[in-house]
């Protein structure tokens, strides 16, 4: 089956699905974009993803061409043309094609709108999440404003690479302090000796991840102990469990830091716990 995008309104074959040079997204990461977990052709927490949206798209001026209503069509209609059963929807806006210039185009320049979807391969998460997966830490290298979600990821992909390269699948950013703020696209959790469960706060030194605050809301029902607040890399080697959430990766358990084990060196109890729980809320939404 070909895959379909949706490009500034019209639903394209992929191999035909562009964009032009003179994108703002293209010349300058001019853009925001979202990545919503779709479950059963669903799109799992749509309301928290489009709102997360407005909000980076107001920090950055950059207008919404259309409702949040028809931009839900054209996100629905992407998955079901791509028949996404388990997957990812993404969405993209930038702010536009305009001569280049640093500033603003004039305000009449209509910001361009990509929707791509794709099925992942859901026993194969399924089994990564049974082993779990290793992370690596880098300088936090990015910029002071990353609780936007903005298409300039650079310091990401290198990070990311960095975590390849060294046979790990994430990398934790670190700040000048030695706390991890997040992974390259994943939020950071750890579970201490003595059980608290601990995730850095919402600032602007991390994405306000939409699986984390799901996630923070279903542990307020288990009288689990919580602390939102940075945590440092030399507590991560200590911790008893550590994990990784995002929509793609749900909740990720981490068995290796820095070659180090973590814990006994399996998935935690209480990461696989969470990981099943998040399932479950993904079906009932
Ligand atoms: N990444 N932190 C960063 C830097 C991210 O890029 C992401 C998401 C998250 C987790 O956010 P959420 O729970 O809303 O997915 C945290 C997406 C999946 C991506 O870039 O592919």
């Amino acid at each position: 089956m070909s895959r379909i995008a949706y490009v500034n309104g019209r639903y394209r074959p992929h191999r035909d699905a562009t964009v032009h040079i003179e994108d703002r997204g293209y010349q300058f990461s001019d853009g925001v974009y979202e990545v919503c977990e779709v479950k059963d052709g669903r799109l799992v927490d749509e309301r928290r993803h489009m709102e997360r949206l407005r909000r980076s798209l107001a920090e950055l001026r950059i207008r919404l061409p259309m409702t949040l209503p028809a931009l839900s069509v054209v996100l629905h209609e992407t998955i079901r043309r791509n028949r996404v059963d388990w997957g990812i929807v993404y969405l993209q806006i930038t702010r536009g094609v305009a001569r280049r210039d640093h500033a603003f185009p004039s305000p009449d320049t209509r910001p361009s709108v990509v929707v791509t979807a794709r099925n992942h391969d859901r026993s194969a998460n399924e089994r990564i999440a049974a082993d779990g997966i290793a992370v690596i830490t880098v300088p936090e290298n990015r910029w002071p404003r990353v609780d936007i979600k903005s298409v300039s990821l650079l310091p990401n992909v290198l990070a990311k690479q960095a975590a390849r390269e060294a046979g790990a699948k994430e990398a934790w950013f670190v700040d000048a302090a030695g706390r991890v703020t997040e992974g390259s696209s994943t939020n950071a959790w750890i579970v201490t000796r003595d059980g608290k469960l601990v995730t850095r706060q919402t600032d602007h030194a991390i994405l306000r991840g939409i699986t984390r605050t799901v996630l923070l809301d279903l542990l307020k029902d288990q009288g689990l102990r919580l602390e939102e607040r940075p945590f440092s890399v030399e507590e991560a080697y200590a911790a008893r469990e550590a994990f990784v959430t995002s929509a793609s990766q749900i909740v990720m358990p981490v068995v290796r830091i820095d070659g180090r084990p973590v814990g006994n060196g399996a998935p935690g109890l209480l990461a696989s716990a969470l990981r099943r729980d998040f399932h479950k809320y993904a079906d009932s939404v």
